[in-house]
């Protein structure tokens, strides 16, 4: 078993890899500032992980741009970290348009200040959160990891800068990289104790449709129904949450075999794209609850479609998503209706 950092552990996906980790038996340390997330997320991880998680876990709360908060969280525990997931980041794209400083700093200057801690403290093998919005505005599918990146807005710029200043790590000091192109991920745990706690009103469309269902917003809005998609509707290839996560363990366990210098660049998605329409149609089916909407204008700087190959990630890690879209709605749905108001 490894002893490992996880930066952004209390966030929506770092919450539901943690648990997944704990159960898997290795020793962690979560390191958050808590910016966008509550620590009662470590204390739900908690109550759902095995009962000796407790004596494994170490919380650290700190900035990953702050080298004596690294310093703390990589002496946390008795053994050596040999191995960090990377989540702690920012996420918005409307938000890096209008402070694109503050993305170069957290999402590159974070991951630079962390590379610089894995070296003060012998520590070479990183699973990186990457995005498919590298992709830029794609119009060729499914999406594999060679086709070109050019990414749009901030968000995506420096989440593809993080990605090629870890690579340069791995060709100057041999080390052990992999970027995890995340596609959509949603839905929660399938207790309902753990998920995703957006502040305000929602932007992405799974957490919107749940408070929709919840009766705390009146009508969703369909973001264009004239795209060149199946039914006019924006298509996106939806994961769940939960096998997001445990493609993160089986990440770590083929990292941690390597020896020498290795870089992956993997997609998680399932390889099958939904439209807004479908899931809409899902959630109602899974959950028995009607979710009334309006069609509004294409919502700036939405792409038609998104959709990965998950070729690569099933040849070099074995791994599949396997969990249904509705699967996704009633997960999400479970953790939304038995927290009307997030870990609030
Ligand atoms: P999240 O906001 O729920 O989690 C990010 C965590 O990082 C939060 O707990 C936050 O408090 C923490 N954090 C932020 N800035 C920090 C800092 N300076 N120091 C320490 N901690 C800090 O987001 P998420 O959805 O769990 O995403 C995790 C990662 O995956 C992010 O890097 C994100 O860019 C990436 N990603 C997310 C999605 C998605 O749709 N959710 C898609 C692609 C990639
Ligand atoms: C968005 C971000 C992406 C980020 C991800 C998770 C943009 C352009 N992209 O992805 O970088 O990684 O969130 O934070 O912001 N939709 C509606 N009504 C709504 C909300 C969404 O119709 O109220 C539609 C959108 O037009 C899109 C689909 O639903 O077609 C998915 O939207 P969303 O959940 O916001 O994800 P992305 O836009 O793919």
């Amino acid at each position: 078993m490894a002893s490992l950092l996880i930066t952004g552990g209390a966030g929506f996906i770092g919450s539901h890899t943690l648990l997944v980790l704990l159960d898997a038996g290795h020793e962690l340390v979560v390191l958050d500032n808590f910016a966008n997330s509550s620590p009662i997320a470590l204390d739900r991880v908690l109550e759902l992980a095995s009962l000796d998680a407790a004596g494994r876990l170490h919380r650290v709360e700190g900035d990953v741009r702050s080298a004596a908060d690294l310093d703390r969280a990589f002496t946390a525990p008795a053994a050596p970290i040999t191995g960090v997931v990377h989540f702690a980041g920012r996420k918005a794209v409307r938000e890096s348009v209008e402070n694109p400083l503050l993305y170069w700093d957290v999402n590159l200057g974070g991951t630079r200040a962390l590379a610089e801690a894995m070296g003060r403290h012998g520590c070479d093998l990183v699973v990186f959160s990457s995005t498919a919005t590298v992709y830029g505005e794609p119009d060729v599918f499914p999406l594999t990891e060679s086709m070109p990146t050019p990414p749009v807005h901030p968000y995506a710029q420096t989440k593809l800068a993080a990605e090629q200043m870890l690579a340069a790590l791995v060709q100057s000091q041999g080390w052990r990289v992999a970027s995890l192109r995340y596609f959509n991920p949603v839905g929660a745990h399938p207790s309902g104790r753990i998920g995703e706690d957006p502040t305000g009103i929602p932007n992405n469309l799974f957490p919107y449709i749940t408070q929709v269902a919840a009766g705390r917003l009146e009508l969703l809005r369909v973001f264009g129904d004239d795209y060149p998609t199946r039914d006019g509707s924006g298509e996106r290839d939806y994961i769940h949450v939960m096998d997001l996560a445990e493609a993160h363990a089986v990440t770590l366990d083929h990292l941690l075999q390597q020896q020498g210098p290795t870089q992956i660049t993997l997609n998680l998605g399932t390889g099958e794209a939904r439209s807004v329409l479908e899931v809409v149609q899902a959630f109602e089916q899974a959950n028995g609850i009607p979710i009334p909407y309006e069609v509004l204008p294409r919502r700036a700087g939405d792409v038609p479609k998104l959709e990965a190959s998950p070729e690569s990630a099933a040849q070099v890690l074995g791994w599949r998503a396997r969990r249904t879209l509705e699967e996704m709605c009633r997960d999400g749905w479970a953790w939304q209706h038995s927290n009307p108001n997030g870990y609030r």
